[in-house]
């Protein structure tokens, strides 16, 4: 059994051998041969002399990869995966199943669970239940409130070095708003080396509010959020960052006003890094024009003005990763006004075909920015072993590869989420994830998922 530091015991890697043929390493060059062999990567070829490798291993499973992109495996760093409390509308199987279709070898889920993830024993049950699947490492957040409540803070330490190694704390859906105690939170996880993650909102300035603050919300009757409700808080946390010195994440940014507080903290280089959602990226509140639940979000969709900054940010930068923020609800939930609609959207199974649709078909960015965006980075902010590795001899492998010309129209009905709230009903996008690999093991595989709904 695969072990790495800080990280607990994992599920066993696939034993035996697995020959990839024909991919090309982040898109890039001609294509290549890897063998795994039980859950690391043994040897890598250029396909010219693949027959090197080919004819030489008797593999157990070979995947002819039809010169397709070779990415590291996804890394999501902000799911909800609602076990335990809400498991009607996704489990943590359900949602590894999201994860795995999405490209996705590592999630971490937040601590807005019921009951909260503010004890060792929810964490670790969440943990051990994710490594039994064994389709994704889904790594339990802790929350940095008991109960969420924003009153007293929970023991980082004991969750840190559970069986679960919680690594990151967030009282994600809720903001910490309490200055002092949110300093007192960095403090506490400067000492443990872990990470806090922000939902910046002030909460006084949002009440009752459904919508972004703006023409769309004025036109359709809906109580505004305005941007300055998250980027006062962006701006207090990373002053309480620089002032007591810990590395500190701000939950989905979504406005231009975040990205100019972002590049100012980074020039007094402040530890605060940064993450934006494939839907704060694409959509924007003219959706709402339909007063559909599925569009309620929170913080809500915004302006033109404000997805274009995002983009921009992330090509530079400034914004470091993107992270779904998978938030499945029920129809019960969703199919309401919508002011009483929960906020929230699905997010693990499109979220690479969304990135590829903004920034490669476009030619802004390449694979080796999706690389970076979607798994480099958010294994590194988390301070993740075996994930984000470089696709090179002895790592873990962890992989997925990507079809850069498969044409779809995502469908809710087809979803391996439980849930069906989904804001890209009907969207057409132009590449797809072909294959998963988890330690050597094949957790998704769209050829076999497309024959076994073809003969149904
Ligand atoms: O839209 C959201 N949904 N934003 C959050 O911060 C929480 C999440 C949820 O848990 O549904
Ligand atoms: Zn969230």
């Amino acid at each position: 059994m695969t072990t790495y530091p800080d990280t607990g015991v994992l599920s066993a890697p696939a034993a035996g051998t697995l020959l990839i043929t024909n991919v090309r390493p982040y898109g890039e060059g001609e294509p290549t041969s890897l063998l795994i062999k039980d859950g690391v990567i043994e040897a890598i070829s250029a396909a010219a002399d693949a027959g090197g490798v080919t004819p030489a291993v008797e593999a157990d499973r070979t995947i002819d990869g039809g010169g397709n992109v070779l990415l590291p495996g996804l890394v999501d760093m902000h799911v909800h995966l609602r076990e335990p409390g809400r498991e009607d509308t996704e489990t943590i199987e359900t949602g590894s199943r999201a994860a795995a279709k999405g490209g996705f070898t590592a999630v971490f889920t937040m601590a807005n669970t019921s009951p909260v993830t503010d004890q060792p024993i929810i964490a670790e049950s969440v943990w051990a239940k994710g490594q039994a699947r064994g389709l994704c490492d889904v790594h339990p957040v802790g929350s940095i409130t008991k109960g969420l409540e924003g009153k007293t803070l929970t023991e980082f330490g004991m969750m840190a070095r559970s069986d679960a190694k919680v690594r990151m704390f967030s009282d994600d859906g809720k903001c910490v708003q309490d200055p002092q105690l949110m300093r007192r939170a960095l403090e506490y996880a400067k000492g443990l080396d872990v990470l806090l993650a922000q939902h910046a909102e002030d909460h006084r300035m949002t009440e009752g509010a459904s919508a972004h603050e703006g023409e769309v919300a004025a036109r359709l009757g809906l109580r505004g959020w305005p941007r300055v409700a998250e980027e006062s808080i962006v701006a207090r946390d990373a002053l309480l960052a620089r002032d007591y010195g810990n590395r500190m994440h701000i939950c989905h940014a979504s406005t231009k006003g975040t990205v100019e507080l972002l590049k100012w903290a980074k020039e007094q280089d402040i530890p605060l890094t940064a993450e934006v959602t494939p839907h704060h990226l694409l959509l924007t509140d003219d959706k709402l024009v339909t007063y559909d639940g599925v569009f309620r979000v929170n913080p809500p969709l915004r302006e033109e003005s404000d997805t274009l900054a995002l983009r921009q940010a992330l090509l530079d930068g400034l914004i470091d990763v993107v992270a779904t923020d998978h938030a499945p609800h029920g129809s019960e939930d969703k199919c309401v006004e919508f002011e009483h609609a929960k906020p929230g959207m699905l997010g693990l199974e499109s979220s690479l075909a969304v990135i590829a649709k903004l920034f490669v078909a476009t030619g802004l960015a390449d694979w080796r920015f999706v690389a970076r965006v979607m798994s480099e980075r958010p294994a590194e902010i988390t301070r993740l072993p075996g994930h984000g590795r470089p696709i090179a001899v002895g790592e873990p492998a962890n992989l997925t590869i990507v079809d850069p010309e498969h044409e779809w129209v995502s469908d809710s009905t087809r979803l391996a989420s439980k849930s069906e709230n989904n804001p890209y009903e009907g969207e057409e996008f132009g590449a797809r994830v072909a294959y998963t690999i988890l330690r050597g093991a094949v957790t998704y595989d769209l050829a076999a998922e497309s024959a076994s709904e073809a003969a149904e």
